[in-house]
């Protein structure tokens, strides 16, 4: 059993999500990699995370941006070897940083070897039993066998060909055709991924971010979804009873592990979308996963009438948490939703992304980046996505043929996708690739969307010489953060303010205010401002602004 600390590290973490394909380029191929993440080790110490998160790096068709997995246990030779991601846990952990992998048990790529197998096995094979096969309906079984539709639109069933050549069984796959989700009640599958856990943890994996985490079992009679169909709560296809038992399995693995190169525990946590918070309990509760995201602020936009339902988001996730706040970490953006300085500044909150919309900048970058200040001073962990450091907008006028995600293949072009948030860092330099790569950033399967002309002052290198940066700011919130000790691991109490603002206390002296209204607004009693995320204006909070507080004990 691992010594265990009196606080896990990851109660009060701040997590750097990196999308490797876009972070760095080290052989100049076009596709971020491994040794990229290494050669920026040092970038991401000044920023003072405590540890990163890497999307899938293993071999794959890189159909659904790595999501598509062809071999779990191996680095895609594209983006390394299995030597650098040692040397990558082995260089981070001499800096504090740990190193989250994403395990991604719900499909994999039909470019599998188990996949393959199952194929030509043919129908009532165990190698078949390992996905979900099934006869289709109607004469000839030309129907899929039930109505779900795939997360990235159409059916969420594919028609095989037998290995005879006559059209044959139908497989599911909740996301692309070339994603087919495994058969998690098929005890092979379990233990099958038992040995990937461990794999990566005896490699030294901090911990394992488990993607579709609400999503493993499906109803056994896969029967019809009723109308109209489920969106995130309990389902045929969600939320399944036996995940929570699942969890509890992985934790006992997680918890037996040593502590490693860095002490403490190694965590997991889930990406589990739900419709009500309550639902994800089950897989926290009673030893299950130490951690399931918060999605509350992801989807959120920045309007005081959004004010009241950001509050109640906050309250409950901490009412139902009591004393496990950090079981649940804040993020603000990934690379599946639209970056927080493109959310927050688009004129029509109700609008969808798409080129076209109208987004004001300015005032995006403003809010996100009063937004930063309210996801590091809720109390428990957060999560940060790449670029979201360096105010990166989404891209929103890429061609369509430099659009990879199969949300924007599989609508025809009608549902743009989530490309724009998928684009290399700019890290120096006046013209893409921008330090980048040191190759031209080739349209090679599965590489990052081309970077746009104008993101000069977007790079590190412009943005580390500038004090007012974006960049900056987030290296003086981190370490701010991790230094004040009623930050991270705590609880709050909201404050009364003028309408439009969020004003909360945490103690020990400190509190924190934002104003979503359209007017300059009083801000709290307090001492010192600690930190600004925009110039005060004769001790107001102007609009689209927030600022972290020294305030005198009561
Ligand atoms: C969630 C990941 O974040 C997303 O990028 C991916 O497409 C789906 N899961 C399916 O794996």
């Amino acid at each position: 059993m691992a010594m265990q600390e009196s606080v896990p590290w990851w109660r009060s973490a701040v997590v750097y999500q990196i999308y490797p394909a876009g972070f760095a380029d080290s052989n100049g191929d076009g596709l971020g990699d491994l040794g990229g993440v290494l050669s920026r080790l040092n970038y991401l110490a000044a920023l003072g995370i405590d540890a990163i998160w890497l999307t899938p790096f293993y071999p794959s068709p890189r159909a659904d941006g790595g999501y598509d997995v062809a071999d779990y246990c191996d680095v895609d030779p594209r983006q390394g070897t299995l030597a650098d991601f040692d040397a990558l846990v082995t260089e981070a952990g001499a800096r504090q940083i740990r190193v989250i992998v994403d395990l991604v048990p719900n499909h994999c790529s039909d470019q599998h070897p188990l996949f393959q197998e199952a194929l030509t096995a043919g129908p009532g094979s165990p190698a078949r039993d390992r996905f979900l096969f099934r006869d289709g309906r109607g004469p000839g079984g030309t129907r899929p066998p039930n109505n779900w539709q795939s997360e990235f639109g159409g059916p969420a069933w594919t028609r095989v060909t037998e290995p005879g050549g006559a059209p044959g069984q139908w497989y599911l796959h909740l996301f692309d055709d070339s994603q087919p989700d495994w058969n998690w009640r098929n005890p092979a599958v379990r233990a099958y991924f038992e040995d990937i856990i461990r794999f990566w943890l005896d490699r030294g994996a901090a911990g394992l971010r488990v993607d579709v985490a609400h999503g493993l079992f499906k109803d056994a009679d896969l029967a019809d979804d009723a109308a109209p169909a489920p969106s995130h709560g309990p389902s045929g296809r969600y939320h399944q009873p036996e995940l929570a038992g699942l969890y509890r399995s992985w934790r006992s693995i997680l918890d037996s592990y040593p502590a490693g190169i860095y002490p403490g525990q190694r965590t997991a946590i889930g990406e589990a979308w739900y419709d009500d918070l309550s639902t994800v309990r089950r897989y926290l509760a009673g030893d299950g996963l130490p951690q399931v995201f918060n999605f509350g602020l992801i989807h959120t936009r920045w309007h005081a009438g959004g004010i009241p339902r950001m509050r109640s988001a906050v309250d409950a996730s901490l009412a139902m948490l009591s004393g496990r706040e950090s079981a649940m970490p804040w993020v603000l953006g990934s690379p599946d939703v639209p970056r927080p300085v493109t959310r927050f500044g688009m004129t029509d909150a109700c609008a969808p992304l798409a080129p076209g919309a109208n987004v004001d900048l300015a005032a995006g970058e403003r809010r996100a980046r009063a937004a930063v200040l309210l996801l590091l001073a809720l109390p428990g962990s957060a999560y940060i996505y790449q670029g979201e450091e360096l105010g990166l907008p989404d891209v929103l006028d890429l061609p369509p043929e430099a659009r990879t995600d199969p949300i924007f293949r599989r609508s025809g072009g009608t549902v743009v996708g989530r490309d724009g948030c998928r684009v290399p860092l700019p890290w120096s330099g006046n013209a893409p690739p921008y330090g980048f790569s040191s190759g031209p950033v080739a349209a090679s399967p599965g590489a990052c969307p081309p970077q746009p002309s104008g993101w000069q002052h977007h790079t590190v290198a412009a943005q580390s010489a500038d004090p007012g940066s974006t960049l900056n700011l987030y290296r003086a919130a981190v370490h701010l953060r991790r230094a004040h000790p009623a930050l991270g691991e705590g609880t709050l109490a909201w404050l009364d303010g003028q309408p439009g603002t969020v004003c909360f206390a945490r103690a020990p002296g400190f509190a924190f205010a934002a104003n979503l209204g359209a007017y300059p607004a009083p801000m709290p009693a307090y001492r010192d401002v600690l930190l600004a995320s925009g110039p005060l204006s004769r001790g107001q909070l102007p609009p689209d602004t927030a600022v972290w507080l020294a305030t005198n004990p009561p």
